[in-house]
């Protein structure tokens, strides 16, 4: 199979800079806000993108190294496969976060529910279409009897 390498189309803007104290989820920070600061050569590509309360955002974990195939997850003592966890040290360190668009400014989006640390590397931005992707009978595996944290600790920062 061939490699892919992605550029980034911008770079996202939070308050948090330490992977310890961000919060492992967006949705556990509704008061969380933060910026996609898109190049302008992309810019053009954020058209019509104002009538979307929710966005997905495709980014690189940049600060997370190397990865483990069982890890303990945020949310549980117990080893987990990697694939059955949204943990940041990941194969491909891809990250996943729905948040909510506050509004679009030229090449700027205002966002709140972010989970990601400043300067984190931006590869794609997708509407989130509640008709496409809310799926009422999806069950949760191992999270529905996770504890409750919200605030990621140390435990995948370089080195663990
Ligand atoms: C559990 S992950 C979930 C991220 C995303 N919502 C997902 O599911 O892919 C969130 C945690 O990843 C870590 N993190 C966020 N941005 C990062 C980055 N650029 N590099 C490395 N770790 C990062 C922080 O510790 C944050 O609490």
């Amino acid at each position: 199979m061939p490699e892919f390498t992605f550029r980034p189309i911008g770079v996202l803007r939070s308050p948090y800079h330490e992977p310890a104290g961000t919060p492992i989820q967006g949705a556990f920070a509704p008061e969380a806000e933060g910026r996609a600061e898109v190049f302008d050569e992309f810019a053009e590509g954020l058209d019509d993108i104002g009538g979307f309360s929710r966005l997905f955002l495709i980014y690189a974990f940049d600060r997370s190294e190397g990865f483990r195939l069982k890890v303990k997850p945020f949310r549980d003592d117990t080893q987990r496969g990697v694939f059955a966890t949204r943990a940041p040290k990941r194969p491909n360190a891809i990250g996943l976060s729905i948040v909510r668009l506050i509004a679009r400014e030229g090449n700027v989006l205002r966002l709140a529910e972010v989970d990601f640390l400043d300067g984190t590397p931006l590869l794609d931005i997708k509407p989130y279409v509640p008709r496409f992707d809310c799926r009422e009978d999806a069950r949760s595996g191992w999270l529905e009897d996770s504890r409750d944290r919200t605030i990621a600790d140390e435990r995948f920062v370089e080195g663990d």
